[in-house]
């Protein structure tokens, strides 16, 4: 039986086949920083909620969701690789952690929401490196009007002044059309309420833009903004867009978006609606705002970390020191019968190493001629953010890992 903890109360599941949590993610889940006071998430939270004060702001949804919620009632096909244990964590065939806010859109449409943000804590199976952590956040928002004439005078409304917004702001959009042969509006949709919509999606979405990266970057004439439109596909939408902006050098993934699905409504049992949804990642936005330079800092109970954020202030992270870092590789067979993903060896080298593992590498793999046995070798390299790291301890840590791996995935260590 596997047990989580979530406001101190615990629940328990039976495990199965599907059973992939870890306790080290495990430990995540009471954690919320998305709403612990003056982190940086919770800063970021704030700033995005205040661009939308008009909206239902939830944040306290539990990450525990059926697979059903979080692919099923979006559309996902049943062969989508999200789906996979590889890609996913799963208390059991029944229950995982949502991999995205989404997963909660039925559930506030439901209620009769119209207008809402979401913001919560999301799992993902994924590499190690200073920019992908299992457990990150998303904030969901979304917008829903009367499919009719009166409700689309309310965009009209909208649009014009959010417009006149923008058009007084240093910002410089390169768009895509709202609808196109590669990114069709819904056959259940008529195009002239699509693109009204659509449109009102890119201007909120262009101002939420200026709100957060205005203030540091598209501050003159000489320097605008500089926001991308890219068409995109989601299950879940269509049109579909992703939105990137050009910050410190380099254009910064921001979002995924779209016209929500009418199947989402139709589960959502509002008919007569049309509207637009937005998912945004909260942990690449605040590295760049705060020059937060690697993503294990978000969890880090350090005060040097801690004592220099304040809530609704972006301040730039000066970092309290560098400790060195030690690199150590292991090299191993894979049985044919059980195959290792790199996801496993991923989740246990955390589970064993917690946040003193920096990143994972394979730096070597190949095939042998005669017994065709794979061989892989990967290094892992050690940082603590807080302090330095023995020699004793980091060979300790890797001896656990070594001897979990021989005998989880019973691979031979060469
Ligand atoms: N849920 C998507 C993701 O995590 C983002 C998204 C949200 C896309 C809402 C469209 C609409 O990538």
């Amino acid at each position: 039986e596997y047990i989580t903890e979530e406001d101190d109360d615990r629940q328990s599941f039976p495990t199965d086949d599907y059973t992939n949590i870890t306790p080290a993610i495990i430990s995540k889940i009471p954690l919320k920083l998305h709403l612990k006071p003056s982190h940086p998430l919770s800063t970021l939270r704030g700033l995005i909620e205040s661009a939308y004060p008009d909206f239902t702001h939830a944040n306290s949804f539990s990450p525990l969701v059926t697979p059903h919620k979080n692919f099923d009632e979006l559309s996902f096909p049943a062969d989508h690789p999200g789906r996979a244990v590889t890609d996913s964590y799963y208390v059991n065939r029944n229950m995982m952690l949502r991999t995205h806010t989404s997963a909660h859109e039925v559930e506030m449409f439901s209620k009769g929401e119209s207008k809402w943000l979401l913001t919560a804590d999301v799992y993902r199976r994924d590499e190690i490196d200073a920019s992908h952590y299992p457990v990150f956040h998303q904030v969901e928002g979304a917008r829903i009007f009367d499919a009719n004439k009166s409700g689309m005078q309310e965009v009209e409304d909208d649009n014009a002044r959010l417009s006149s917004v923008l058009s007084e702001a240093n910002i410089l959009i390169e768009d895509v059309p709202h609808i196109s042969p590669t990114n069709p509006v819904q056959p259940e949709h008529d195009p002239v309420f699509s693109e009204l919509v659509a449109k009102n999606l890119k201007l909120s979405l262009n101002h939420l833009m200026l709100r957060i990266f205005g203030g540091v970057a598209g501050a003159s004439k000489q320097n605008p903004l500089r926001v991308r439109w890219i068409e995109a596909y989601f299950p879940f939408t269509s049109p579909s867009f992703e939105v990137e902006v050009f910050y410190q050098g380099k254009w910064l993934e921001i979002l995924g978006s779209g016209v929500v699905r009418q199947a989402t409504l139709d589960t959502s049992l509002v008919p007569g609606k049309i509207g637009w949804a937005f998912g945004l990642g909260l942990e690449r936005i605040a590295m760049v705002l705060f020059s937060i330079p690697d993503i294990r800092l978000f969890w880090s109970t350090d005060e040097r970390f801690l004592s220099q954020f304040e809530q609704g202030k972006i301040n730039v992270f000066k970092p309290y020191s560098k400790y060195p870092s030690c690199f150590k590789d292991v090299s191993f067979w894979v049985p044919e019968h059980n195959p290792l993903h790199e996801n496993d060896f991923c989740d246990l080298v955390r589970d064993t190493a917690g946040d003193l593992v920096e990143d994972v590498k394979q730096i070597d793999h190949f095939i042998h001629p005669k017994t065709k046995k794979l061989s892989l070798c990967y290094r892992i390299n050690y940082r603590s953010m807080d302090r330095s790291l023995s020699n004793e301890e980091i060979n300790h840590v890797q001896e656990q890992v070594v001897s979990r791996l021989k005998e989880q995935f019973q691979v031979e260590i060469r």
